[in-house]
């Protein structure tokens, strides 16, 4: 039976490298096209960034993200400009949605995001005359957003997203509503104190919820990754309830696996104060405007080499899941007015890349 499943594998990978776009069999949610969740099931969830308009039950996409994909998370429709509009609004209907498709499916769901100087409205940081809120306001504001969002939630979304972004590109924190209102309000000599907020109110609200702090480039950037460790170390020595470091993972073809790998270990020293604390990749892509059988062969050993490492971290322990930000090339936030982009493993129609077909083989290297 193995053996079988490695020979239909080789077949359809050679059918896709030689291009048959059009055949059945190599369309993403055709009942022979492998499951790609099912081939990593023994290692880590694989996920998608979804929006609620996919979750027609007729729709390819709808067909696509159940046949592929274990772990959901919505695009835009769970951040603050969403979800809460203004003070007194909440907007619960799209997530409820979310949640009832997790039910139905039995899958992960990740909740992105509760706080993040992006799409979020200014009424948390301005009162009517256009100042700045005091620090108490904001934090309480925090307290309150937080905690009516999760504990509606608890027990049913697995895992938030609790903060997005909050390192600087150069060092330290990033310079932020959020940051400049609150400041160092406990007078303890760091200026992490909306943060701690955030993570307390979470953690209180759903104390079972896998609570991450999520950012972007600690892929390459050893500077990045060394502010997200301190600032982390800093809490967890405070008590503030930090499960893992969310890798957003928006990369390219030439990104560099073993620069990428020495960050990692430099986040998971994290597990010297916290032993349980975990990696997740929140938000995989692969930037790519060329269309070539070379780019689409560059990726795909691409997305192997990443592959690979995924698995070595899981069978390490510290890691059990990947994301990736959108599901086919049709529907990804890197494609512009102007130039289409190419980063998924499922092209616009929906049919399988090489790089599915690269990284289902890692799987089956690994079973061996
Ligand atoms: C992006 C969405 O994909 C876009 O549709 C939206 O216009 C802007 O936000 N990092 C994040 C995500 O944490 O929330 C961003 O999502 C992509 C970068």
């Amino acid at each position: 039976m193995k053996r079988f499943i490695s020979l239909l594998l080789v077949a359809l990978m050679l059918m896709s490298l030689s291009g048959c776009s059009g055949n059945k069999v190599i369309c993403a949610y055709e009942e022979e096209t492998p499951s790609l969740y099912e081939q990593f099931e023994q290692w880590f969830g694989v996920g998608a960034a979804i929006n609620s308009w996919n979750l027609d039950g007729s729709s390819e996409q709808y067909k696509t993200i159940t046949k592929h994909f274990n772990v959901f998370v919505y695009e835009n429709e769970s951040k603050p400009d969403a979800t809460h509009p203004s003070e007194d609004r909440y907007n619960f209907a799209n997530v409820d949605k979310f949640v009832e498709f997790g039910e139905q499916t039995g899958a992960t769901l990740r909740g992105h995001t509760l706080l993040w100087h992006s799409q979020c409205p200014d009424w948390f940081f301005f009162d009517s005359n256009g100042n700045y809120v005091a620090p108490e306001v904001l934090l309480e504001r925090i307290d309150e957003h937080v905690t009516t969002i999760v504990s509606r939630y608890a027990g049913k979304i697995d895992t938030w997203d609790v903060v997005n972004e909050v390192i600087s590109d150069g060092a330290g924190l990033r310079d932020s509503h959020w940051y400049n209102v609150v400041g160092d309000y406990d007078g303890d000599g760091d200026k992490y104190d909306y943060i701690e907020q955030a993570f307390r109110s979470a953690r209180a609200a759903d104390p079972d919820a896998r609570l991450i702090i999520n950012d972007y480039n600690m892929e390459w950037s050893e500077s990045k990754t060394i502010s997200m460790y301190l600032a982390v170390k800093q809490m967890l020595s405070e008590g503030v309830p930090i499960d893992g470091v969310g890798l957003q993972m928006h990369i390219g073809p030439d990104l560099d696996v073993a620069k990428l790998r020495s960050n990692i270990e430099i986040l998971l020293k994290l597990r010297d104060i916290n032993p349980d604390f975990v990696i997740e990749v929140t938000e995989m892509d692969m930037n790519m405007t060329g269309s070539t059988k070379e780019d689409f062969e560059k990726q795909a050993a691409k997305y192997a080499e990443m592959f690979q490492l995924f698995i070595d971290l899981a069978e390490e322990g510290v890691l059990d899941t990947v994301v990736f930000w959108g599901f086919y090339d049709g529907a990804s936030w890197l494609n512009k007015s102007d130039a289409d982009n190419y980063p998924m493993l499922f092209d616009r129609e929906f049919m399988t890349k090489p790089a599915f077909w690269s990284v289902l083989e890692v799987a089956e290297n690994n079973k061996k």
